[in-house]
């Protein structure tokens, strides 16, 4: 039995780019989706439209607004002006990797362009150049959350087929120059998101298409194809690379012992693990057949898909963790509670976060299993942490005591994990500095263990300050993960 973590483990922290790097229209980036999202105050964190809050009019607001004001994914933390100092404090962690993403519109500008962005590619460059001085590796994602927005008015997003050209062209483009600077990708951030949040997932608005889910699957197909065409190239660019999916691991507990609950958690287990059943094993699950056909779903294919599926296949499964759900066939009977883009009913016996995320490490333990029992490949926790308000005391101390016991209990479950055998690749905790929220874009909700003095509408220095946790976490990486003291 496997004692603590294994030799090599890859410790680290994660950020996207879209919600860091600001410089929204620097170098010559193109808009990106993300730079579509205001940010406005929230009361109801459990409606999933009111937070994303992207529709037609929406976007032809943000097209004639040509600031960041008001649209904090346009500033970020500043991290493209500020990478240098940032990866200063990765280094001082002692982080082994640093999961970050490429901003396919700092590349592409429009998405369609003939050339790429050359100054766009020398700021990755730099980057990575940087992270080597510290000997922390890179974990790339392709596209965390965000597309160029030209191909969202021109072609309609992901649900065109057309755009898994432009992607495949973009991946080959960083892949090749990065071929010696980078080892892991990621192809897409939480593929899910595509059909829970269309817009923030595959560029798709919802009141330009007759069939949203229809719309969302036809989507998630492409990008499933676009993952398959960039894993076969990337083997040819460097057989060396290590190339992984990316799942919002969102696993369900059925409210009751009644098997029609059990059976809406099997269903609803299924749905996200078909995800990485398409990735992992190159095909879709038969029970999708139906889903599809009752669900009013065709799905236009092309003759090769099937083949190119089944051929690329990834070498390692990533993914997020911060809460678990409940299924029930009787959702009326409880209440419900909030996430990022999903709700679910409330877990008795769960304490919840201010933003509505129930608190279970035991689940990233589960999960762990679970898919290892699945897909018998190496597995990556590529997100994983607690979004909380943070005080800065007089002295300029941070003492967030709740997110190292957040982290702490998560960790220990990985070890857990560990021990049941299952091969785990490293965690990267989420926002291991903070940066601006994906669902309500928010600065106050603080997942780093680097602090950033910036507020919600964007006042501050931008300092950055070390928290409690940044102590503690170093000292866990130092220890590989013995000392969670
Ligand atoms: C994940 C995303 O779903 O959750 C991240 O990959 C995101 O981009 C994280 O930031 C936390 O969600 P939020 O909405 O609290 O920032």
């Amino acid at each position: 039995m496997q004692q603590g973590f294994p030799e090599g483990f890859l410790w680290g922290g994660a950020i996207a780019a879209n919600q860091a790097e600001g410089a929204f229209d620097a170098d010559g980036k193109g808009l990106s989706t993300a730079d579509m999202v205001p940010y406005f105050k929230k009361k109801d964190y459990t409606n999933l439209k009111e937070l994303m809050h992207v529709t037609s009019g929406s976007i032809e607001r943000a097209m004639r607004h040509n600031s960041a004001e008001g649209y904090p994914k346009r500033y970020g933390i500043d991290f493209y002006h500020r990478f240098k100092e940032d990866i200063a404090l990765f280094g001082e962690l002692g982080f082994k990797v640093f999961r970050m993403s490429i901003n396919w519109a700092r590349i592409f500008p429009n998405g369609d362009d003939a050339e790429p962005n050359e100054k766009g590619l020398q700021f990755y460059d730099a980057m990575f150049d940087e992270m080597r001085k510290f000997n922390i590796e890179p974990l790339v994602t392709l596209s965390h959350y965000e597309m160029p927005m030209s191909l969202v008015l021109k072609y309609g997003g992901w649900k065109n087929r057309k755009v898994i050209s432009f992607y495949e062209k973009y991946a080959k483009t960083v892949m090749t120059r990065y071929r010696d600077k980078v080892k892991y990708w990621l192809t897409f951030n939480e593929i899910n998101t595509t059909v829970i949040e269309p817009f923030t997932g595959g560029g798709v608005v919802e009141d330009t298409v007759e069939n949203i889910r229809e719309a969302s699957y036809q989507a998630l197909h492409h990008q499933f194809v676009a993952s398959s065409l960039a894993t076969r190239n990337a083997r040819k660019i460097n057989p060396g690379f290590r190339i992984g999916c990316m799942l919002a691991r969102m696993i369900h507990y059925p409210a009751t012992s009644s098997p029609e609950d059990v059976l809406q958690a099997q269903i609803d287990n299924q749905l996200n693990l078909m995800h990485t059943d398409v990735q992992a094993r190159g095909s879709y699950p038969p029970f999708m057949k139906r889903y599809f056909a009752e669900n009013n779903i065709q799905l236009a294919t092309e003759p090769g898909d099937a083949e190119l599926l089944r051929e690329h296949t990834v070498d390692f499964i990533s993914f997020s963790y911060y809460t678990s759900l409940i299924s029930t066939v009787n959702p009326e009977q409880y209440g419900v509670t909030g996430g990022n883009l999903f709700s679910t009913v409330k877990n008795p016996n769960l304490e919840i976060t201010e933003w509505g995320w129930q608190l279970d490490p035991v689940g990233l333990r589960i999960v762990l299993k679970e898919l290892y029992d699945r897909y018998r490949l190496p597995l990556f926790v590529v997100e994983n942490g607690l979004g909380a308000k943070d005080k800065v005391e007089e002295d300029g101390s941070i003492i967030d005591d709740y997110r190292i016991d957040y982290l702490r209990k998560h960790i220990t479950q990985v070890r857990e994990a560990v021990a049941d055998g299952v091969e785990v690749m490293g965690y990267t905790s989420w926002g291991a500095i903070d940066i601006i929220s994906a669902s309500t874009s928010e600065m106050s909700k603080r997942y780093g263990v680097i602090y950033v003095d910036q507020d919600d509408e964007g006042n501050g220095t931008l300092a950055r300050m070390k928290k409690k946790s940044f102590y503690w976490y170093k000292k866990v990486i130092a220890s590989n993960g013995s000392d969670l003291e």
